[in-house]
């Protein structure tokens, strides 16, 4: 097979500095494992407004459509506030997963032993925790028609449009039981049927396809704002969580925050499986490109390089070597080392985001 590809879009904000620590673990399994990926490097957001006076240049999006997968950092910032909605860093993420057609977004909350007491709860809560939100990417009130701002009368109307096909929930359920068997054979769906049509679909054709396909993948279903109350109460009841577009942005913060930090989750955003068998795929970090502490080392790399160990897992079939980086990641933070995002504790200086980013190539090297 030929050398695996990926582009990196750094994006705006913290994310060229996370990006480059990225680079570091990337060059270690070259150096180290032989393990070499064909990296190209574009931009996305408003660095891509500034470079290309849109958020997704139709170039970028060529490149990110022939890779075997693209490395998001994050996007947008108060510098581009006032641009107009139609080019806001935003639509330029939003444009690559609808046109790379992303459908199935795994946001993993796992919370690690040494971060438990980071946690808003209570430590037997969450220590151990380890459930992934299986998120419909593309569909949904995110995309559906009509929306807009319309004129009705004399005041202003407000619209958008919550749309799924039986085919957009068959294809994520799918996804989300199939991950499951990998993992504790649970799944929960999550809509309201109780107020929505569209939920009301959710539910028959997961059921449906729980039945012809699934059967041995047990299934429960909540409406999503009891889940909200669940996963506060209990998250650990909960194996595989799959939901629409609008509630797994919800509740994929929500479960992110169990964790103890936002800057500790990486998530993949994968589509339908490509000629060489590869899926599509987008790796990013679920939080933002927080502009407020950009360019001062401030910045938690993890998450972004937690990415990094997805697309080991689901794009390069290296299993061996994604479990050696999320473990390099456990020891560093076992060892005391934390960034900025992570303080609390007593007598602990923080490290830089490139001082982390050199640890956790340390634990890689002591692990071979
Ligand atoms: C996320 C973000 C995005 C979303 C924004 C940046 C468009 O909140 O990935 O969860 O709403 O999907
Ligand atoms: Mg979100």
């Amino acid at each position: 097979m030929s050398t695996p590809s990926i582009l990196i879009l750094p994006g705006d904000g913290i994310g060229p500095e996370i990006m480059a620590e990225v680079m570091k673990v990337i060059n270690w399994y070259d150096d180290k494992i032989g393990l070499k990926f064909d990296v190209s490097h574009d931009v996305v957001g408003g660095a891509a407004y500034d470079k290309y006076g849109a958020p997704l240049a139709d170039e970028t999006l060529a490149k990110a459509q022939e890779v075997d997968a693209v490395l998001l950092g994050a996007v947008g910032g108060p510098k581009y506030d006032n641009l107009d909605f139609s080019i806001k860093p935003e639509r330029g993420l939003l444009r690559l997963r609808k046109e790379m057609d992303l459908y199935s977004n795994l946001r993993p909350a796992q919370c690690f032993d040494a971060l438990a007491d980071f946690s808003s709860l209570k430590r037997d809560v969450v220590a151990g925790l380890d459930i992934m939100i299986v998120r419909e990417l593309t569909s949904g009130i995110y995309f559906g028609e009509p929306r807009g701002v319309f004129k009705e009368g004399n005041e202003r109307v407000g619209i958008n449009t919550q749309r799924y096909t039986e085919s957009e929930v068959a294809r994520v359920a799918r996804s989300a039981f199939e991950l499951a068997r990998k993992r504790g054979n649970k799944v929960c769906s999550m809509e309201k049927a109780n107020v929505m049509e569209s939920g009301i679909l959710w539910r028959d054709v997961v059921t449906e396809i729980h039945a012809a396909e699934y059967s041995d993948v047990e299934l429960s279903h909540m409406y999503a704002d009891a889940g909200a109350m669940q996963l506060c109460r209990w998250p650990k009841q909960f194996d595989v969580i799959v939901t629409d577009n609008l509630f797994g942005d919800l509740l994929s913060d929500a479960a992110a925050m169990l964790t103890g930090s936002l800057g500790m989750l990486p998530s993949a955003s994968l589509g339908a499986p490509m000629e060489n068998g590869r899926p599509k795929a987008l790796y990013e970090p679920v939080h933002g490109s927080a502009p407020d502490i950009a360019g001062q080392g401030k910045a938690n790399p993890i998450a972004c390089i937690l990415s990094f160990a997805m697309a080991l897992r689901y794009s390069f079939d290296q299993i061996e070597e994604a479990d050696r980086l999320e473990k390099a990641v456990e020891k560093v933070l076992a060892d005391g080392v934390r960034t900025a995002d992570l303080l609390g504790e007593e007598g602990v200086t923080p490290v830089t985001t490139s001082e982390m980013g050199d640890k956790i190539v340390e634990a890689l090297t002591a692990s071979m």
